[in-house]
């Protein structure tokens, strides 16, 4: 309206490394959430490349390629490069310097403490980890948040512990050298439950994932493949919904007709075949658009580096403004 001052949007900032392609448990649960928050925040979204290098240093050759592909998986799901900035991490060098500069402040025992941290460790025990660097990760992560003095940070609920660290050291920072940083909070993602096609957890490494790039047919194939209730033989036999990997998807995609597939697989009104039929076109119609926008950048891959190099200079004028008061603030 004319005359009125519009209040400044609060920020938004999160990042996600560049390990390869998304799957759709990646849309549901984070890209999906980033997209609707561009109509209400400032969103700064930032492929974390080096963030990759710290469990993935020794054979970095899929990396560009990788960023390439994580910002096609992006525009593909609606982010908009017209309202909300993505960057590659590293050509934001102010990042790097701030990251030093907030080491000095941290003590080793914080970033020992983070449960993550020794989790990770042990979960990847076959990768050499005990590296400067993969103890640094959530200093690095907090070193992207505040140098754009973003408000929110949207992620999951494994994140918690960074974002109580980043606050941590903001409150620290603040204290030696004055208010620079908003204490950043986070932003839980709205999940949605999505196994993969075998019933266990969506990922990559299982081989269970639906991929963000699947076409129709692929959709059509995968879906075949998922489990349905082994006690089925004929499709007479009443069902057990709760076991089965399609019901899962359907509460998914298909909430609106969820109570009467379940009502239909419990009386043995439905055949399995039917309803992962019914499965695939609800899929097929949430892939379209987004396989009509990757279609147009996969058709120009120079839009897509145009698009990050704008970004990324965008960013690096935002965190060279909050380095300027930073060295100023540290007398540096
Ligand atoms: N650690 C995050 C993850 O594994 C990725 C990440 C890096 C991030 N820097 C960030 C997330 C800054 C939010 C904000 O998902
Ligand atoms: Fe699963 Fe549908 Fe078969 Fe019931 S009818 S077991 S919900 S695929």
């Amino acid at each position: 309206m004319k005359g009125m001052v519009s209040l400044p949007r609060k920020r938004i900032m999160s990042g996600m490394r560049p390990t390869g392609r998304l799957h759709l448990g990646n849309y549901l649960g984070a890209l999906e959430n980033w997209v609707r928050l561009q109509d209400e925040y400032e969103c700064f979204f930032c492929v974390v490349d080096w963030h990759a290098l710290t469990t993935g240093y020794e054979d970095t050759s899929d990396i560009r390629a990788n960023i390439r592909e994580m910002a096609v998986d992006w525009l593909s799901a609606g982010l908009d490069p017209e309202r909300s900035t993505f960057y590659v991490q590293s050509r934001v060098k102010e990042i790097a310097e701030l990251h030093l500069l907030l080491s000095m402040v941290t003590p080793v025992s914080w970033l020992e403490r983070v449960p993550t941290y020794k989790d990770q460790l042990q979960q990847l025990a076959a990768k050499d980890i005990n590296t400067y660097g993969f103890l640094g990760y959530p200093l690095l992560q907090t070193a992207d948040i505040v140098i754009f003095k973003a408000d929110f940070v949207p992620v999951g609920e494994d994140q918690l512990p960074h974002l109580e660290l980043a606050r941590e050291i903001v409150r620290r920072f603040n204290n030696f050298y004055g208010p620079i940083f908003p204490e950043p909070q986070p932003k839980l993602n709205q999940v949605t439950m999505l196994p993969g096609i075998d019933g266990r957890k969506m990922s990559k490494s299982y081989g269970n994932d639906i991929s963000m790039a699947a076409a129709a047919e692929d959709i059509k194939s995968r879906v075949d493949m998922m489990i349905t209730d082994p006690a089925r033989i004929r499709k007479s036999d009443p069902g057990h919904p709760e076991v089965c990997t399609v019901h899962s998807f359907h509460g998914a995609f298909s909430r609106d007709e969820l109570a009467q597939i379940e009502l239909d697989c419990r009386a043995g009104q439905i055949g399995c075949v039917q309803c992962k039929r019914n499965l695939t076109a609800r899929l097929q119609a949430v892939m379209a658009p987004l396989q009509e926008r990757r279609s147009r950048y996969i058709e120009r891959p120079e839009l897509v580096d145009e698009i990050l190099a704008a970004g990324s200079e965008k960013a690096r004028r935002v965190a060279a403004a909050t380095m300027e008061q930073v060295r100023a603030a540290m007398r540096i």
